[in-house]
């Protein structure tokens, strides 16, 4: 080959490769352990299966336990993270407080450990718990990507700009939500989430009692008359601590209860009877309560779900595997993180070598 276009295929292979090599970003990946811990998956479903089969109402707390993680600048962990003397930590914000659950992650934590030291995430351990309970309380299999790594930023000043306000409306919730590149139907699928789990007075009292300044008995004119009254019997005024099922007589089952109750104006917390207020989320409320099946929701909520996973993910040594996932590993420990991740230096060697390797054979 002559030596002008020997140069320009050199050229032309060495910027196709770097294209490729560049292509690495940061994403989660099914089955990202199927080599590195192939039993990880079954070890999160039973544990899942046994925890929840003596507290079935810790499904609610894991799926929650995710979203907010995930909606607190990303799914990297940081919820579970405990406070430390110089950090008051996102868990330990006044909004937090009601969070449930953390006990579980440790103990599946442990297990993996055990069967795979230093491997599996516990930003992994959150997500794949969270779709454990969806599929435990019979709905759908989720096949959820993995591979994050956790954050070692927990701080509870991140807390309240992230959260939804009680009392936010329904454009404040599409603006929310549209942050982190979700809209407005994911929004209205993601909340179908309430239909397991429980919610603290505090969290709707606001709607019983006090509801305008001048009169102390006047509650919500958009909340069902009947059910203002069955909650006001569970939650007395100043009740901020009594657990209230979201969807009534089906809590602990994933189906199409909660789009039921807020169609009919008992959606317990006022952001879930928000969802009447904006075209398309009404839309899709409407359609589920009327629908016969709940093979639509089912497949959204996966795919709603997932979008919500990829939230902020990191990987590629961006993050670390923490060994416990209260706490950031001991310096020493954090050089294990980039051995899970391995693949992407691998990658990287092996384009650089390629690249080299053109260059003299042409
Ligand atoms: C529009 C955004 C959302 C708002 C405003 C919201 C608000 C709330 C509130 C106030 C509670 C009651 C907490 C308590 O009193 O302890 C709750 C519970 C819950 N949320 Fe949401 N949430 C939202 C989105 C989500 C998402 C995206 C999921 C999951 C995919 C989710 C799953 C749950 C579950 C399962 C519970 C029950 C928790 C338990 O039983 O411990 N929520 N949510």
């Amino acid at each position: 080959m002559a030596p002008r276009s020997a140069a320009v295929a050199v050229v032309a292979v060495a910027a196709t490769l770097l294209a490729l090599c560049g292509s690495t970003e940061a994403h989660a990946q099914l089955g990202a352990y199927n080599k590195t811990c192939p039993q990880a998956e079954d070890i999160v479903f039973k544990e899942m299966t046994a925890v929840l089969a003596k507290s079935p109402g810790l499904a609610g707390s894991l799926l929650r336990l995710f979203s907010v993680d995930c909606l607190l600048g990303g799914c990297e962990g940081s919820i579970l993270l405990d406070s430390t003397a110089n950090n008051t930590a996102e868990k330990d914000s006044p909004l937090n407080k009601g969070l449930r659950g953390y006990d579980v992650v440790d103990s599946i934590k442990a297990k993996l450990e055990a069967a795979c030291p230093g491997v599996v995430s516990c930003a992994d351990v959150l997500a794949l718990a969270a779709r454990d309970s969806v599929r435990i309380s019979k709905g759908p299999y989720i096949p959820m990507p993995t591979g994050r790594q956790d954050g070692n930023r927990s701080s509870a000043a991140d807390v309240a700009p992230n959260t939804p306000k009680p009392g936010a409306n329904v454009t404040d919730l599409i603006a929310l939500f549209a942050r982190f590149n979700l809209t407005a139907k994911d929004l209205a699928v993601l909340s179908g989430a309430h239909t397991i789990g429980k919610a603290h007075c505090s969290a709707f009292s606001p709607r019983l009692y006090n509801f305008t300044t001048t009169n102390s008995n006047a509650s919500d004119p958009t909340l069902d008359a009947n059910y203002t009254g069955t909650l006001r019997g569970q939650c007395r005024a100043g009740d901020l601590a009594t657990l209230v099922d979201l969807d009534p007589g089906s809590g602990t089952t994933f189906d199409l209860g909660y789009y039921r109750d807020v169609a009919a104006s008992r959606g317990l917390l006022s952001t879930d009877a928000a969802l009447l207020l904006d075209g398309d989320t009404r839309a899709y409320v409407m359609r589920q309560a009327n629908a016969t099946a709940p093979d639509e929701f089912f497949a959204d909520f996966a795919a709603s779900f997932v979008n919500m996973s990829k939230i902020g993910v990191l990987t590629h040594h961006k993050g670390e595997v923490r060994r416990q996932c209260s706490a950031v590993n001991p310096p020493s420990a954090s050089s294990l993180a980039p051995v899970t991740m391995s693949a992407h230096a691998v990658l990287l060697a092996s384009c650089f070598i390629s690249i080299v390797t053109m260059a003299l054979v042409l």
